[in-house]
């Protein structure tokens, strides 16, 4: 992602300083200017309602001299407005407003002797006004993102003289770039910029430049026709403007040097007209289907500096003729599927600066002519099945390298220790490689890195003391996964780190020892599933007051949770869970007010729990099982009305089950309150917990029946939990279902799950329950039962484990039963059941007797009672029920495969297929991580607080 990104950002680049060169106007401010043209500047000025101050100038007779006003040296006429507004990336990241605000005053018309008129970047509002086009002198006209929407005025064809003209729609751009799932039609309406037809395009006889990217030109209007009539276009870029490509028998636009049809989904081979754009230097085809063969004629084109094919559909080899382009500065032919082997000829571009071949098929070994790329910067090989071993001369000459991206391929760097690389990296990108088991020593010699990922690269070695210069100065660090051991770096940290948001994950390493400071300035910091103990930083020493995510689950820190904590009211997680925590929680947690997550379970944390929660209003997730919390759920807690995971399981807590959990909590997805010492019947508002999926209220003291309303929970009526997920926090859950409890992540789902068991339930199963369709999970042992299993249990279509055992059920086990087709665990042991066990489908596989133990009456296969020696009157009444049973068994189609699936299903989403969950999780993060990563966290975050 970061590939785009960088090109985004060049495209910017070329925009703002490239192309205007060629339009020079004589401008001089010292002659006087036309009191008209004044009055018409002032006039505009006064519809602006935030000027930034960019017009602090325009005041005073001299407007020749104001700021962005050039007049003709001669005449005094006012010949140029340059209002361009200044954007840096800074500006973008620090301040969601800049430039000019407000009304385009017509009064600007008047200045008809206009060559010049730049308004870009500013945040205008209105339509593009028609009176644009009476400038009949103007030859250079920039309206990208300038704010003015609307359909584009015919008008502006009478604009004869115009060489440069840029509608470039930089909001609707930057738009599908936070989301390239969708290249165009994602956008608010009112922000659009459309071009109903292209007549007036022909003729802007003298245009030479031709921006509309963005701009929603659609497939019905012929662009093609309109923009052949202009032979001297030299910059054609058409960018996620909905165009698709026509077929074309002339192309007069010979001279083209730059072409831009990115993000349009244009699903065609490589159009053979490209063969006569002979000047050609930029080509830029990304995010469209574009498939078939790399054609031979693009080897002619030798001009070419900068190639981009990535986002499409190419699935052949790397042509060889690519290496031809001798010229070539850019290459970029990322996510497609090309196969087959980098060709050896590589290295023959020997001005390659920028080379992209990541998330495609290739395979084999990279050659070592790669090492003769000397001018290469960036170097992206990562996502593909590459094969063999890295070595040093692969980089000999690389000096300029700077981001070297080789993750998740199954590639060897085998260097020697004392190798000293030419270069000095910012970004070494390397998860999932083959780096280890030893530490790679020649790290050391990189100053430079901003970004370090060794995720999973089977590092098992002790943390070199050097590295710690290396964490105290980059910004996001990954060593997570491998098998890294000796002591924590000592945190030092670089205080003039100018970033503040830094990530340090080294998680899921064997790292001993303290943690005794936090490092400097970081924003998320990962040390979890190590071996760190003792109590966790007791000052907050060099903690960043913008810390937002702390997460030090799995480890032996004990001592209690410190007060100091309570300060960083920036925090949004803290994951302390299976440490061993004690103590009171302290009451100032409830400062924390931007928290979503905390997590505490597993500790043996004491005591009630403090009001001061209430105050957490933005918290989703809450995780205390497993400690020795007591008394009542704080009433406060109906606060937080976001909730979505309530799990106090395991713990002391005792009284009735507040009833405004369900009159308050209305996000509620889980509730676990298993293993307390609850008392008093199910409140009927838990009913009223729509979102509810899970819900256990398992092994307490509840009395009375089960709700009959509890039937109207539609969260469970679904038949896939759709789980809400933060985008730093991965849910996990703990579920008794199959006699076993079971840890869920949410990388694929939840469970839906209803677990009534050991408590003192009376009554019958209410029909109703059999609405729950979603339900995969339902355990209702050890209660005090009675009555039918109801009929309909054929319904609950998804159950994979139902557990009515040790109740006091009577009569027949319903034939329903027979179409759970993904059954795998039941358990009907003690109760008063009888008559003959169903035959038939998935049932037969649960042979098991011990699942009918305890119940005298049952007869018939697994358990040895055969059915003919039964006494006739309930055979008779078998009889009966059996019809029941075989009609609403029409209703039950679907059996036999599905529970292969489903068993696949389960399998996957358990938490020790961990390999697997890894790789899924890593793919994610390559296709849309790097995106939010670097939009998403860093840029609104750095947002000043
Ligand atoms: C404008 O000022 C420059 C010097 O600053 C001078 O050379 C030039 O002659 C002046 N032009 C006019 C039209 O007064
Ligand atoms: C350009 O090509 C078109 C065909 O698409 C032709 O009709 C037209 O005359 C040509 N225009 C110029 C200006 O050469
Ligand atoms: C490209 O150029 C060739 C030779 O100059 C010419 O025959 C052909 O018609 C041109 N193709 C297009 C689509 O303009
Ligand atoms: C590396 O880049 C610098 C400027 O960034 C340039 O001066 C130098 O020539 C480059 N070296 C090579 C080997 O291309
Ligand atoms: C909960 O909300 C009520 C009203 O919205 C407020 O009066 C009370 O102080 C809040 N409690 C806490 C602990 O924030």
């Amino acid at each position: 992602m970061e590939t785009s990104f960088l090109v985004f950002f060049t495209l910017l680049f070329f925009q703002r300083f490239g192309t205007s060169t060629d339009i020079m106007i004589m401008t001089s401010s010292n002659v006087t200017c036309f009191e008209n043209e004044r009055q018409s500047l002032l006039t505009f000025k006064q519809g602006l309602t935030n000027t930034h101050n960019v017009l602090s100038t325009w005041k005073g007779v001299e407007c020749c001299k104001w700021q962005g006003v050039g007049c003709h040296s001669r005449t005094g006429h006012v010949v140029k407005l340059d209002l361009r507004a200044l954007v840096s990336l800074e500006t973008l990241m620090l301040d969601d407003s800049f430039g000019l605000h407000g009304k385009l005053s017509n009064s600007l018309e008047n200045l008809k002797h206009l060559r010049y008129l730049d308004l870009s970047m500013n945040e205008f509002s209105g339509n593009i006004p028609k009176f644009l086009g009476s400038f009949e002198r103007l030859k250079y006209l920039n309206l990208s993102g300038s704010g003015l929407y609307g359909v584009v005025p015919h008008h502006l064809g009478n604009l004869s003289r115009l060489q440069y003209l840029d509608l470039r729609n930089t909001f609707v751009l930057d738009k599908t770039y936070d989301d390239h799932k969708s290249f165009s039609g994602y956008f608010d309406f009112s922000e659009a910029v459309i071009v109903d037809d292209l007549g007036w395009v022909s003729s802007l006889s003298s245009l030479r430049h031709l921006d509309l990217s963005g701009v929603t030109i659609g497939e019905h209007i012929n662009w093609f026709h309109q923009v052949n009539m202009l032979p001297s276009l030299l910059t054609l870029h058409l960018a996620c403007s909905g165009i698709n490509l026509p077929s074309i028998k002339y192309v007069n636009f010979t001279s083209l040097n730059s072409l831009d049809l990115s993000r349009n989904g244009i699903d065609s081979i490589i159009p053979i007209w490209l063969s006569n754009l002979t000047s050609i230097m930029h080509l830029n085809l990304q995010f469209n289907q574009f498939h078939g063969q790399i054609p031979g004629f693009l080897g002619t084109l030798n001009a070419l500096t900068s190639i981009n094919l990535s986002f499409n559909s190419f699935n052949t080899s790397i042509p060889e003729l690519l290496c031809n382009f001798s010229s070539l500065l850019h290459l970029d032919l990322s996510k497609n599927m090309f196969s087959g082997q980098i060709p050896v000829s590589i290295g023959l571009l020997l001005r390659l600066e920028d080379l992209y071949l990541n998330d495609n098929k290739l395979g084999g070994n990279i050659p070592t002519s790669l090492g003769k790329l000397s001018k290469l910067k960036n170097l992206d090989l990562s996502y593909n099945s590459l094969v063999g071993i890295l070595f040093e001369t692969h980089f000999s000459t690389l000096k300029n390298l700077t981001h070297l991206v080789l993750s998740s391929s199954s590639l060897v760097l085998n260097f020697s220790s004392g190798w000293i690389p030419p270069f000095q990296l910012q970004n070494f990108f390397a998860s999932s490689c083959n780096i280890g088991p030893h530490f790679p020593n020649w790290l050391q010699t990189q100053t430079n890195l901003q970004k370090l990922d060794l995720f999973n690269s089977s590092i098992a070695d002790t943390l070199p003391e050097w590295f710690d210069n290396i964490v105290s100065h980059v910004l996001e660090l990954d060593i997570s996964n491998n098998q890294i051991h000796g002591k924590l770096p000592r945190f030092h940290g670089d205080i003039s780190n100018q970033r503040k948001f830094r990530i340090l994950k080294m998680n899921s390493n064997k790292l001993k020892g303290l943690f005794s400071t936090f490092p400097s300035n970081v924003s998320w910091i990962d040390l979890s599933n190590n071996l760190l103990s003792g109590y966790i930083p007791q000052t907050d020493g060099r903690m960043n007051p913008s810390l937002e995510v702390v997460k030090l689950s799995k480890n032996r820190f004990n001592g209690s949770i410190p007060i100091h904590l309570c300060k960083v009211t920036s925090m949004q997680v803290l994951d302390l869970s299976q440490n061993m925590f004690s103590g009171r929680l302290p009451s100032c947690l409830g400062n924390l007010i931007n928290l979503n997550v905390i997590n505490l379970a597993y500790n043996t944390i004491t005591g009630v729990l403090p009001r001061s929660l209430g105050s957490l209003k933005d918290l989703i997730s809450l995780h205390l099982h497993n400690n020795r919390f007591q008394g009542d759920i704080s009433v406060s807690l109906q606060n937080l009305t976001n909730l979505v995971t309530m799990d106090l399981g395991n713990n002391l807590f005792m009284g009735a089950i507040p009833f405004w959990i369900g009159k308050r909590l209305s996000n509620l997805k889980t509730l676990n309150l298993q293993s307390n010492k609850f008392t008093g019947k199910i409140p009927l508002q838990i009913c009223q917990l729509s979102a509810l999926q899970y819900l256990s209220l398992a092994n307490n003291s509840i009395t009375g029946t089960i709700p009959r309303c509890l039937g109207n929970l539609s969260g469970m009526i679904i038949t896939t939990s759709d789980y809400y997920s933060t985008s730093n926090y991965e849910e996990s859950i703990l579920v008794t279902m199959k006699g076993r409890q079971l840890s869920y992540t949410m990388i694929i789902a939840f469970p839906i799950s209803l677990d009534f068991s050991s408590n003192n339930i009376f009554g019958e199963i209410p029909d109703g329950l059999m609405n729950l369709v979603g339900l995969m999970n339902l355990n209702l042992s050890g209660n005090l039962i009675k009555g039918h299993i109801p009929f309909t249990i054929g319904g609950l279509k998804q159950l994979e484990s139902l557990d009515l055992s040790m109740n006091e059920l009577s009569g027949q086990i319903p034939q329903s039963l027979t179409s759970l087709s993904f059954l795998s665990y039941l358990n009907l042991s003690f109760n008063n059941l009888s008559g003959p066990i169903p035959i038939g489908n998935q049932i037969q596989t649960l042979d098991d007797k011990s699942i009918y133990k305890g119940n005298d009456g049952l007869c018939g296969p697994p358990v040895s009672r055969s059915c003919k020696e039964n006494d006739t009157s309930y055979n008779h009444v078998g009889k009966e029920e059996d019809q029941v049973d075989t009609m609403s068994l029409w209703f039950y189609v679907g059996m036999g495969p599905g529970f292969v699936v489903g068993f696949i299903g389960l399998l996957g989403s358990l938490h020790f297929i961990r390999n697997w969950r890894v790789a899924y999780f890593k793919t994610l993060e390559n296709v849309y991580g790097w995106l939010t990563l670097l939009v998403v966290l860093n840029l609104a975050r750095l947002r000043p607080e």
